[in-house]
């Protein structure tokens, strides 16, 4: 267990550093989030992108302290403006889930309850953490869902998720988010089931809010056309570790490492005719219960040619502080290839 520490005024908002995260299971240890570090601060959006199971939300249900402390074991350090949150008592976590942190799920439909009304969803975490009257909930739920940019909020007040559209509900669970006014907003996948159109409104809600709220964010997603639009910067995951980071546009234009190429090269572009088929990384995301050793990247890449000896299968690749990619490779040299070979193929 760590002991909470004094605020350091040297330190990032929120700083995770070297963080673990293991669960016990039936067949063996599941190494889901592996050694990862990055910073993030007031006002900005840090969007975390890769495959499915690479930790992303492990990663910040860990933040949240929403892990089950019987079969999970947590190493490393997570400060919140400057407070140690490894090893914090669970009615410290809970007095910050909601006040200081809050989190926007994937799915409102099993984040909202079907029994009670959207405007004491609302409420009701208003009410837990600053103890205001029902009234003055009521009232502040009427004024968050009006800011969500939900129409006639003082008669939508009164209604039940089932009878809000998938978008009005997405902008419900953001209302619900905010209301305590929280420093750090994790929002996971918040636009995935929504169409396009709706997708876009969202997220640019979402920044609204930011500037009016100057939290920080932290956006996880699969798809880097979300991140493009809306983080300042980006961290790319792989198996439970960070392989690439820097801000969105470095990342974008000039990526290091050959698995956010990957990512890039199987993304659907706009330009692109519709039936053109998409290039999805070979191979598949590798079992995190006995992760390959040296780079876990190392069975999918093909670039592992380029680099001295059995290096790529040996030695794990360290990510640089700072922009950088975890990769054998080295930034020359990446600059090179991704300049010569990759961007042309991108168009
Ligand atoms: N409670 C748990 N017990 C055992 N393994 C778990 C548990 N929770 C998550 N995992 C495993 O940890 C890994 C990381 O999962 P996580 O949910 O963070 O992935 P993700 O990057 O969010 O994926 P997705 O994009 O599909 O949401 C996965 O292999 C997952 O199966
Ligand atoms: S370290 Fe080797 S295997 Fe890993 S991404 Fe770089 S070239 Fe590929
Ligand atoms: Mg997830």
């Amino acid at each position: 267990m760590t002991t909470p520490t004094q605020p350091d005024e040297t330190d990032a908002f929120l700083s995770v550093t070297d963080l673990h995260v293991r669960f016990a299971t039936e067949d063996g240890v599941v190494k889901a989030v592996d050694g990862l570090s990055f910073d993030l601060e007031r006002g900005r959006t840090l969007g975390i992108v890769g495959e499915s199971g690479s930790g992303k939300s492990v990663t910040n249900l860990t933040v949240l302290g929403l892990h089950d402390p019987r079969t999970t074991t947590v190493t490393g350090t997570i400060h919140l403006d400057g407070q140690e949150l490894t090893g914090a008592p669970e009615r410290t976590l809970e007095r910050l889930r909601g006040n200081t942190m809050a989190m926007i799920f994937q799915d409102p439909l099993t984040a909202l309850s079907p029994y009670y009304t959207v405007g004491r969803q609302i409420a009701e975490p208003y009410r837990k953490h600053t103890g205001a009257s029902k009234r003055d909930a009521r009232l502040r739920a009427i004024e968050m869902l009006d800011k969500v940019g939900i129409p006639n909020p003082r008669l939508r007040v009164d209604d039940y998720p089932h009878q809000f559209s998938g978008g009005m509900r997405q902008r419900t669970m953001i209302a619900m988010a905010l209301v305590c006014d929280p420093d750090l907003l994790i929002a996971d996948e918040p636009t995935t089931a929504l169409d396009v159109t709706v997708q876009a409104q969202i997220l640019d809600l979402l920044k609204e809010l930011q500037q009016e709220f100057g939290s920080a964010i932290i956006l996880i997603t699969h798809d880097l056309g979300v991140v493009a639009n809306t983080a300042d910067d980006l961290l790319v995951m792989y198996a439970g570790r960070a392989v690439e980071r820097g801000t969105v546009r470095e990342v974008l234009r000039a990526p290091r490492h050959p698995y956010t190429w990957g990512l890039l090269g199987s993304m659907p572009r706009l330009s692109s005719a519709v039936d053109e088929p998409l290039n999805p990384i070979p191979g598949a995301p590798p079992s995190l219960l006995a992760p390959p050793p040296g780079c876990p990247f190392h069975p999918r890449c093909g670039y592992t040619a380029e680099v001295d000896g059995e290096r790529c299968s040996g030695i794990r690749p360290a990510l640089p502080e700072g922009r950088g990619a975890a990769c054998h490779l080295g930034a020359e040299r990446t600059r090179t290839l991704f300049t010569e070979q990759i961007k042309p193929r991108l168009g």
